[in-house]
């Protein structure tokens, strides 16, 4: 079977596409012809060997996909051969024709889903419901602020948000990225320069960020992005507010304590994959109660391109290069 292997820490032009032998489940695992795979920021990172996770080399980046089932382990109970099931890779292998899951980390694809967007939904979904109900806390009425709001993770917030019932303030670095935020749902836009600032710049932006929420501050703040965003955004949180740590494509920023104190707000990681590990039944219902607001158009993973495995690279670029609307997927 053909893998697109990361051969040695590098961008994405140091992908190659291989030949390999097909993958046999161990017990507890699937083998599944794979549909579609999910391409999230963290891919980016894994080949460069700047994730928290670096599998051993040969690998296939590629953390979420959906698939058909080809094979079953030993121990394996409630799956037959043709089922379909959109599922997540710790380790990666999701770029190639072929890949091996554990069955416990995998979901039924129910008939009438698709299997190009059900492999757009686990991650950023999933990461997103967990961070905004149990780290954020959001409830209905509170003012959400969302940064990097057209990205995977972002556009999941806006829905998500909206879908709790809370007023949603979409930030973005770009106008075709502010149509997209409002169409999903965001309440309130804005459009924001790109970094890093000058300390000129960081105050500009700090105001901005006050303006878009209001002056009673937002009230849980999803941050995907980092850098010198995170600060400025900061000091726009209302009193007792929870600010979301995520991720830092822009940059791991350092916050001065002071504003937490002032406010006193809550910093809160999210840190996803260490939650399902721990409450794997509570990771459960998040991903059932997904599947009701999908099934009811309430959330709709957006696909911004599709890629053949070959030029699966290509679709790691992009996130790199900041330009894509919602996800990229490669259908091998
Ligand atoms: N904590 C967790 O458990 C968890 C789980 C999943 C993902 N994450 C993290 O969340 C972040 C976003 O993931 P994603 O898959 O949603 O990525 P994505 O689709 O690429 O979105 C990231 C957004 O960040 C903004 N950005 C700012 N500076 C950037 C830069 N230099 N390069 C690229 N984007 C930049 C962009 O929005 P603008 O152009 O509008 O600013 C972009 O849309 C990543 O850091 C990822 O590792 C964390």
């Amino acid at each position: 079977m053909k893998a697109l292997l990361s051969v040695r820490p590098g961008g994405p032009q140091t992908l190659e596409l291989a030949e390999i032998p097909e993958p046999q489940p161990s017990a507890g695992e699937l083998r599944v012809r794979v549909l579609a795979c999910g391409i999230n920021y963290p891919d980016v990172l894994i080949i460069e060997d700047k994730y928290q996770f670096k599998p051993p080399r040969p690998f296939a980046p590629g953390s979420e996909i959906t698939g058909v089932v080809e094979a079953i382990g030993e121990g394996v109970s409630g799956w037959q051969v043709g089922d379909r099931l959109f599922a997540l890779m710790r380790d990666g292998g999701g770029l190639a024709e072929q890949a091996v899951v554990p069955s416990d980390s995998a979901f039924r694809l129910l008939p009438g889903f698709d299997a190009v967007e059900g492999a757009a939904l686990l991650f950023t979904y999933g990461t997103t419901i967990h961070a905004l109900t149990d780290r954020g806390r959001l409830k209905p009425g509170n003012t959400l602020l969302v940064l990097g709001a057209a990205g995977g993770v972002g556009l999941a917030a806006v829905e998500i948000g909206k879908a709790m019932g809370a007023r949603v303030v979409a930030a973005v670095s770009h106008a075709r990225k502010a149509a997209a935020a409002r169409k999903a749902g965001a309440d309130e836009v804005m459009i924001y320069g790109k970094g890093p600032f000058d300390a000129a710049a960081a105050r500009e932006l700090a105001a901005s960020f006050k303006a878009a929420v209001g002056p009673d501050g937002a009230h849980v703040i999803y941050d995907p992005v980092g850098g010198d965003y995170s600060e400025a955004a900061l000091r726009a949180i209302a009193w007792e507010g929870n600010y979301l740590v995520v991720g830092f494509p822009a940059g791991i920023p350092r916050l001065p304590l002071n504003l937490a104190l002032l406010k006193a707000a809550n910093i809160c990681g999210v840190f996803w994959g260490g939650f399902f590990a721990r409450n794997p039944e509570r990771h459960r219902r998040h991903v059932s109660q997904l599947l009701d607001w999908w099934a009811q158009g309430r959330i709709y993973p957006k696909i911004d391109q599709i890629y053949s495995l070959a030029d699966g690279g290509m679709a790691i670029a992009r996130l790199a290069e900041r330009s894509v609307i919602g996800k990229v997927v490669v259908c091998p």
